[in-house]
């Protein structure tokens, strides 16, 4: 069973951990990013969690902090069209750490594709800057994987595709043409006519 928590404070920290405990695979989303970089270095900051009660979820990779709410808009709007993440074919655009550059390195573009992964999906990347992902320490099971090409039946092949680095270059009215379900979590549809239901913002 998958469970997002969404607050990391005092009532829902002792909760998402006793989930984990239960055998549930954890995520759990909170919007102050020094929550979360905490625990996922295994310190808790409430008195009655131990550091060792933080380790021991993060140990069994079952639980996971975030600040990142893209995964869970993505389940959302892959359940509006009637799709479950697992077995998806998802499209992250945008590998880059910030627009228009060619460094990928620490980029969050990575943490999503990883998660998106764990929970089943079949994830790839479109980057016109990054052509194929060179080896690294942090992320070498993804060196190899090249960026795909950006043409209709490429693009239209995937469940959704989510705007994880806005490039100038990449021509988003393409996107609103070829693909039903894009999750933005850079505004870059701001400006871009699309229908009802085709674009979540995250
Ligand atoms: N602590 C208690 O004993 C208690 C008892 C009953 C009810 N409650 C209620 O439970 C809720 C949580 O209480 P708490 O004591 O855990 O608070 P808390 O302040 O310890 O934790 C709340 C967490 O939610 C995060 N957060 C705030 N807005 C968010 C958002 N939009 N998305 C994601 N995360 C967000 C905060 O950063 C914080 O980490 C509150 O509504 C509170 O009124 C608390």
């Amino acid at each position: 069973m998958n469970i997002a928590v969404i607050g990391l404070g005092y009532v829902d920290l002792p909760l998402a951990l006793q989930f984990a405990r239960a055998g549930a695979a954890v995520i759990g989303l909170d919007i102050d990013p020094a929550k979360v970089a905490s625990l996922n270095s295994g310190r808790s900051y409430i008195k009655h969690i131990s550091d060792a009660d933080i380790a021991s979820a993060l140990a069994t990779s079952r639980f996971s902090a975030s600040t990142d709410f893209s995964l869970i808009r993505t389940i959302e709007a892959l359940n509006h069209h009637g799709k479950p993440l697992k077995g998806s074919k998802i499209l992250v655009i945008g590998l880059a750490y910030k627009a228009d550059v060619d460094d990928e390195r620490e980029s969050p573009s990575y943490y999503l594709m990883d998660l998106l992964a764990k929970y089943g999906a079949e994830v790839s990347y479109y980057d016109p800057y990054i052509p194929v992902i060179k080896p690294t320490r942090e992320h070498s099971h993804w060196a190899g994987t090249k960026s795909v090409t950006w043409d209709v039946p490429t693009i239209s092949s995937f469940d959704a595709c989510i705007i994880s680095t806005a490039h100038k270059v990449i021509n988003w009215v393409e996107l609103a043409r070829w693909s039903g379900c894009i999750i933005d979590t850079r505004n870059a549809m701001g400006g871009v006519k699309t229908a009802p239901n085709q674009v979540w913002k995250s």
